[in-house]
């Protein structure tokens, strides 16, 4: 029994217009089900629409075409699908629909939060499409398992949470799968400068290991793929997330993905039992979607044991603030190990932190992009190579900016030079020492809104 029929009895907030869910029975009462199981979707569809004409016909109020073919669409999608959200999943400039209770739907698009003038009959509705959406992926939402995460076969990333936990109805988040991005476009877009763009490419070639950082939304996943995309494709990637999103472009990928525990609450397998198994497939990278929690510590573990050129993304507030969140997720393992000993690991294994920020216009962009310069055994200490520098916000509320750029620490310079990567001149890459590498086309794109990025040593 699906949860809308144990919440039936509720108290529903009927919604204003046409009643959707009597013109959707009346359609069930007239269709023949076991005929309609051998169409396809759009066979399907085609019959639902000339069916609820009939009725609307017959019994329906009296409208005009445009109102008649608004309402066929609706009582169809109702009974086919996702109801009110069908348009929304349809049109590709929505990035992310939020439903709080039935009758509050919000939408982003374009990095900005609007509400939408559409709802919900009732609240048994919303919970009929959201025991539809779940059950494609055979979870179930009720009052014993009151919150789901989840991933669509279509790629959405779905979460629930209902009453009692929920203090205002039933709430639905669909994040839209992200669009992979390239580096070169998220350039154009302004999300970076070409400078910074070829320093990282040159990390990534070097097999430095990178931590992508930033707040929730703020484009962490879509930056680490186009990052991905400077790994050669001679080597073998293992990547490791909750919810696969990544969509690596080179051949030799191994996609792995952690499982939920079953509703009897076992099975479950972790994030960090997928690294601990990667570092036995003989990778060349591992790349992990997001650490935050036991994991961080396997995953220093291994950077710190010759899997060096990986890449994670972690939740934090601004790049100094990634190390300490860094350290505390390292701490929550079971092994204990003492601060000062995570701190050294950190010190040894990350060699790059990137900081995405998102501002007030919505846009988002690399806000900072800092290396560690401190030695072994000492106590860390991050260098900013590139800062987004903010203007004022104008009356157009457009945040415009430019990039600047500082040299790389002695360290680094001779870490990538050995790895045979230029040193772009923006990090002072003049003065690198010998033995020279072949310098790498640096491309001419630039970030809009901005000025040409200065090198600022
Ligand atoms: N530079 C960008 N410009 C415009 N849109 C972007 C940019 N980067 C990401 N997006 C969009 O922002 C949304 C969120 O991106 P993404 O999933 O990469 O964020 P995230 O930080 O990984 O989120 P979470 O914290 O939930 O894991 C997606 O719809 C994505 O397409
Ligand atoms: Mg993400």
């Amino acid at each position: 029994m699906g949860l809308k029929n144990r919440r039936e009895g509720g108290p529903e907030q009927q919604a204003a217009g046409p009643d959707i869910g009597h013109w959707r029975q009346r359609l069930l009462e007239e269709v023949n089900l076991d005929d309609l199981a051998t169409l396809d979707m759009a066979q399907r569809r085609a019959r639902l629409e000339k069916v609820v004409g009939h009725i609307l016909t017959r019994e329906g109020p009296v409208l005009s075409t445009r109102e008649r073919a608004q309402l066929v669409r609706r009582i169809v999608d109702e009974a086919l699908g996702l109801g009110v959200l069908e348009p929304l999943l349809a049109d590709p400039s929505v990035t992310e629909i939020m439903v709080n209770g039935p009758n509050s739907v919000y939408i982003e698009r374009l990095g900005r939060l609007t509400r939408i003038d559409m709802g919900f009959a009732n609240e048994a509705q919303l919970y009929q499409t959201i025991d539809r959406i779940v059950a494609q992926v055979n979870r179930r939402v009720d009052e014993s398992s009151p919150m789901v995460d989840a991933r669509l076969p279509t790629g959405e990333r779905v979460n629930v949470i209902v009453p009692p936990l929920s203090l205002i109805g039933p709430v639905l988040t669909i994040r839209r799968f992200p669009r992979a991005f390239r580096m070169d476009e998220l350039v154009q877009m302004g999300a970076l400068d070409e400078h910074t763009a070829v320093l990282l490419g040159a990390f990534v070639r070097a097999r430095l290991n990178i931590v992508i950082a930033g707040g929730t939304g703020t484009g962490k996943t879509t930056f680490l793929n186009a990052l991905s995309g400077f790994v050669p494709s001679s080597e073998r990637i293992v990547t490791i997330e909750d919810s696969a999103e990544l969509q690596l472009q080179q051949d030799h990928v191994i996609r792995l993905e952690s499982r939920p525990p079953n509703i009897e609450g076992e099975g479950a397998i972790t994030i960090r039992d997928l690294v601990r198994n990667a570092l036995r497939m003989r990778p060349d990278r591992v790349i992990v979607g997001e650490v935050r929690g036991a994991e961080t510590l396997d995953m220093l573990q291994a950077m710190n044991t010759g899997h060096d050129g990986s890449m994670v993304t972690v939740h934090a507030n601004s790049a100094e603030d990634t190390i300490y969140r860094i350290e505390t997720l390292a701490s929550m393992s079971e092994v204990k190990i003492p601060y000062d000993a995570i701190r050294d690991q950190i010190n040894n294994a990350v060699n790059a932190v990137v900081f995405l920020d998102r501002a007030v216009d919505g846009s988002r962009r690399v806000g900072e992009v800092a290396v560690v310069s401190s030695g072994r055994r000492e106590s860390i200490e991050l260098t900013p190579v590139v800062k987004f520098e903010m203007e004022p916000v104008g009356l157009d509320r457009v945040v415009r900016g430019r990039y600047v750029h500082r040299s790389l620490p002695p360290e680094l310079v001779t870490k990538l030079v050995f790895a045979g990567e230029a040193v772009p001149a923006a990090f002072g890459g003049t003065s690198q020492p010998p033995p020279p590498a072949p310098p790498r086309p640096a491309g001419n794109g630039r970030a809009p809104g901005g000025p040409p990025p200065g090198g600022t040593p």
